[in-house]
């Protein structure tokens, strides 16, 4: 018998009908307590590696024989409490392959054939509680809001901007590298970020939220131009759309696309994924919303944006984001990205609309720094002229895409207000 069996749960007491019937409307047959036996993994979370609008990706990791059955049992939710024909029960068996650096085992289910813009619920086998989560609507004509911040790590601020990140409601949340720090090397880092992740990301409705993330230095042993192999926790989750490469776009469906790239991690920034950036964004011309996301800074708040050279050589660490604004920018200019989300410096930082570096009211604007759970201090914007606004705040920022309009508002940890700034649909050429 599958979960949440609708003659069982009309069996479960003779007077359950009247008692039902008065019940208030939110009570609905998955809303039953389980068994006894109930397996809950606490790194449970989802993620995707093709279109949201009809797909999910449920993964978590756990000891090999914590449960009998990991089969994921999906439908979407009843629209009514007398609805008289269930819908259709999804299955998916997971793949199973090994934790890297544990005795433990990663457990990745993808439910595909899903309906657009649909609150689903599912349980792994039959006695874990019941989750929810919903998929990505068909079309840009709906509003949604998602989440983006980077630079996290394991912290009483990281579980502070998870909480504020959930409870705006955000149909997903973007992490742009540096997750959980563990430097290619630490699981127990790892799953420590993920736990944290797993258990606050949901939203007020009891919803999971699905994260899509980017390499940063912090995934890698060693940081940079290092092989896939030194990172071996970001590619055990994410290798779904990181097949082949670190770097790849996930579009979601007509509307929408991310595209995720490597800071020079594990690929060259120059080379290959240049060219796949080039070609990948000439044909997303006609999207609504082209967003790229980088872990390090094309342009830095916190770091030196160029090298400076003195009387005895080359001074400080500069030239942070050169090869990105030498391969990229001409690239993201070219085909008219409509903002470029990075991260890594730890602070806030949003850059004027730029063009070729300087001000330009139709030009790029880059929001970051990477302060979800990490903090430096920021630039003063008067040092730095491409900055608009920079500060140094733990935070979280929140996207609200409205059909041609976006507004985007970072938060600190306690709910303040950092910054809004509002950017709009822009005419792009045909690829
Ligand atoms: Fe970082
Ligand atoms: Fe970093």
């Amino acid at each position: 018998m599958l979960p949440f069996d609708r003659r069982q749960f009309i069996g479960t007491s003779a007077g359950g009908i009247a008692a039902l019937l008065a019940a208030p409307a939110v009570l609905l047959r998955q809303d039953l307590p389980t068994p006894a036996e109930t397996f809950a993994p606490d790194t449970l979370f989802l993620t995707w590696r093709r279109d949201p609008t009809t797909t999910m990706i449920v993964q978590w990791v756990a000891e090999p024989y914590a449960t009998q059955d990991s089969t994921v049992y999906c439908r979407s939710a009843p629209t009514s409490f007398f609805e008289m024909t269930p819908p259709e029960w999804i299955e998916a068996k997971p793949v199973i392959t090994a934790f890297p650096l544990t005795d433990l085992t990663n457990f990745r289910a993808e439910l595909t054939g899903l309906t657009p813009g649909t609150e689903y619920r599912f349980q792994i086998g039959k006695t874990s509680p019941t989750y929810k989560f919903r998929t990505m609507p068909a079309k840009a004509t709906n509003d949604f809001t998602f989440i983006s911040g980077g630079d996290a790590g394991v912290n009483p601020h990281v579980i502070e901007n998870n909480k504020q990140a959930a409870k705006q409601n955000p149909y997903f949340a973007v992490v742009g590298g540096d997750l959980a720090y563990d430097n290619g090397t630490s699981s127990k880092t790892y799953l420590a970020w993920l736990r944290d992740y797993s258990k606050h990301m949901v939203d007020t409705k009891g919803r999971l939220i699905p994260m899509v993330v980017c390499i940063g230095n912090h995934e890698v042993k060693g940081g940079y131009n290092r092989p896939r192999a030194d990172a071996p926790f970001f590619f055990a989750h994410f290798d779904g759309l990181f097949q082949d490469t670190s770097f790849g776009v996930l579009d979601f469906g007509d509307y929408l696309s991310l595209v995720l790239m490597d800071t020079g991690h594990v690929s060259k920034i120059g080379g290959d994924q240049t060219d796949w950036l080039d070609k990948t964004l000439a044909a997303r011309t006609e999207r609504d919303h082209l967003i790229v996301v980088n872990h390090v800074p094309c342009y830095p708040s916190f770091r030196a944006a160029a090298v400076t050279v003195g009387p005895f050589g080359k001074v400080g660490a500069g030239g942070t984001g050169e090869e990105q604004r030498k391969y990229w920018v001409p690239l993201f200019e070219k085909h008219n990205v409509d903002l470029v989300l990075e991260h890594h410096d730890h602070t806030f930082k949003r850059t004027h609309a730029l063009k070729g570096g300087l001000k330009d009211k139709n030009g790029i604007v880059y929001l970051g720094d990477g302060s979800w759970g990490q903090l430096r201090n920021a630039s003063k914007a008067e040092e730095r002229p491409y900055i608009a606004h920079a500060s140094t705040s733990y935070h979280i920022t929140v996207h609200r895409l409205e059909g041609d309009k976006r507004f985007h508002m970072a938060l600190e940890e306690g709910g303040k207000i950092v910054d809004v700034c509002t950017t709009e649909k822009k005419v792009r050429r045909k690829g």
